[in-house]
């Protein structure tokens, strides 16, 4: 029998889970543990973690169904469950997505059922003079929520805001501009419009779902108002006190939450440096 322990990432979010090895049987009993891990603190970090591709994949399936990214060129050959981030190339292509999540979002916040969580497994990590680069930050929703002025507060548990795919797709990137969305691409991707201040489907704590990768504007409201609105929300989720900032190590299985959290991944790193990152996304349940 494996028994957990839990070291907090940060005052407010964030946990490390201490002696398992996600290698080996988990008891449903120990999932049951895990899992309300996860949903209390958002982010979970275990390390040690060398698990083969399938291990991976079937740990993540623990939590329910896993989504298939529509960007087909990054995802792992024969594993379509898992998408690959990383800046590695063979045979002159990218193996998988080469500067993925470098601005704040959350994963499939555009879709019309955004996912529940993410377990990001490094493989790789950029090394300078010993130290690791290519760090992930993230923020608490639930914390930035709770942060905000009651009346502003108020305000927002009436609105909703549009989110796009395209948005983060095209933004302007270290690599380049990527290639246009195909119309199929496009298609099964349409503007989804979610509440601004989202319930957590587990835990049900208001988290602010407001993202500034994937969201367009404030549904209702005068353009320059919603622009100022929306700058305002994502310059307050970056305060200090609502952040935690991953330092990667080789084994890292990281999982976050995309109700109650965002990322960002920093981009701290050289091109010649090799990163390779697996993640599997879980689907999530329709928003409340
Ligand atoms: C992501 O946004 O899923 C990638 C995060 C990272 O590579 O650090």
């Amino acid at each position: 029998m494996q028994a957990m322990q839990i070291r907090k990432l940060t005052p407010r979010f964030g946990a490390e889970i201490i002696g398992v090895d996600l290698s080996k049987p988990i008891s449903d009993q120990l999932f049951r543990e895990i899992e309300a891990v996860f949903n209390d603190n958002g982010v979970v970090l275990f390390r040690g973690q060398h698990l083969t591709e399938d291990q991976h994949i079937d740990f993540s399936k623990r939590f329910g169904p896993l989504e298939i990214h529509v960007r087909k060129d990054a995802l792992m050959k024969h594993r379509p469950e898992v998408f690959v981030v990383s800046n590695v190339y063979e045979d002159g292509k990218p193996i998988g997505s080469v500067d993925a999540g470098q601005f704040w979002h959350t994963d499939l916040s555009y879709k019309k059922i955004p996912s529940r969580g993410s377990l990001l497994l490094a493989r790789e990590v950029p090394m300078r003079d010993g130290k690791a680069l290519g760090d992930t930050l993230f923020c608490s929703t639930i914390a930035a929520f709770e942060g905000l002025p009651r009346d502003l507060q108020q305000k927002l548990e009436s609105l909703s805001a549009t989110h796009h795919y395209e948005k983060g797709y095209n933004r302007d990137r270290p690599s380049g501009k990527r290639k246009p969305l195909t119309p199929e691409q496009m298609a099964a991707l349409p503007d989804v419009v979610h509440p601004i201040v989202r319930k957590h489907p587990f835990t049900g704590k208001p988290c602010l779902f407001v993202n500034e990768g994937y969201v367009t504007e404030i549904v209702g409201m005068p353009r320059d108002e919603s622009e100022a609105l929306l700058d305002r929300l994502f310059k307050h989720c970056l305060k200090d006190e609502f952040i935690y900032r991953h330092n990667w190590r080789v084994g890292d299985l990281l999982m976050w939450d995309n109700c109650s959290t965002q990322h960002n991944a920093a981009g701290n790193y050289e091109p010649t440096m090799r990163r390779r990152m697996d993640r599997t996304t879980l689907t999530g349940t329709a928003v409340a």
